[in-house]
Order: structure tokens, then sequence, then C-alpha cells
């Protein structure tokens, strides 16, 4: 049985679960990329990078499964399989063959800024629908990513 959410139009949850969708399977996409470079980067800075990714990491998972169980609360079916995210996901594919620190900081970057340009997107989509709550937790998400941003990018010269 659906939550009885009242005040919120039907519109406004749709809006929102599709919205959630979507950015839910960049994140998932997004944390993988992230762990992908904590394995493999190299270099004289290994452990503080090592470590400073996967901080990252746990900072994205948690605003993933905020994502998904906002879905369920919409009555909607949250996607995270991977081959639903493979498929769903607009975030560019990440390299498997980067070793050095810098070239991962950099590729990083690149994707934390698109990443961020959708997610303040859906801000709007899911307040202009009514859903100021979803509008937060997407708030909330977007703000965490422009923090390590500006981590990943400090480690630049
Ligand atoms: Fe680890």
């Amino acid at each position: 049985m659906a939550v009885e959410l009242r005040g919120l139009t039907d519109n406004a949850r749709k809006t929102s679960i599709s919205e959630l969708n979507g950015r839910l399977a960049d994140s998932i996409a997004l944390a993988l990329a992230v762990k992908q470079a904590h394995w493999n980067v190299k270099g004289r800075n290994f452990i503080a990078i090592h470590e400073l990714f996967d901080s990252l990491h746990n900072n994205l998972r948690e605003h993933v499964d905020t994502m998904a169980e906002r879905v369920q609360q919409l009555d909607g079916v949250a996607v995270g399989t991977v081959q639903k995210v493979s498929a769903s996901s607009g975030l560019q594919e990440y390299p498997t063959d980067l070793t050095g620190a810098e070239d991962h900081v950099r590729a990083l970057c690149n994707r934390y800024r698109d990443h961020g340009e959708k997610l303040r997107a859906a801000i709007d989509a899911t307040d202009e629908a009514g859903d100021a709550d979803t509008a937060d937790i997407f708030t909330a998400a977007s703000r965490s990513l422009d923090k390590d941003l500006w981590f990943l990018e400090s480690h630049l010269e």
C-alpha cells in the first residue's frame, strides 16, 4: 500500500520519482568511479589521495540511499541494478587505465561538475513541481558534492 502523503500532487510525485531515479543512477555510477580511483591510484601522495577518495565515496553513498528511499516513500520503484544504472546514467564512462593521482583527480572533477549541474536542474524541476522535500534532498546532495569538488580541486595547482 502506498504511503499517504497529503498535499503532494500526482504530478509532483511522478516528477520526483523520475528525477530521483535519474540522479540515483548517476550517483551510483559516480560512486563506483570514485572507488575505481581509490583502488588504482598510485604515487607519492598515495595514502592521502586513497583515503580522500574513500571519504568521497562514503558521502555519495549516503545520498544514494536517501534518494532511493525517497522514491519508495513516493510509491515508486528505486532502480539501482548495475544493468539499469549502466543503461540510464548519463555520466561519462570512467577510464580504467589511469594511475596518476592528478589524472584521477581531474577525471573525477569533470564528473563532479557534470553531476552537480544535473543535481541543480533536479532541484529546480522538483521545486517547480511542488515537492520541496525532494528538492531539499537534491540540495543536500548538491551541497555535499560542491564541497567534495572543492576538496578535489584543491589538489590541483
Ligand atoms: Fe579501501
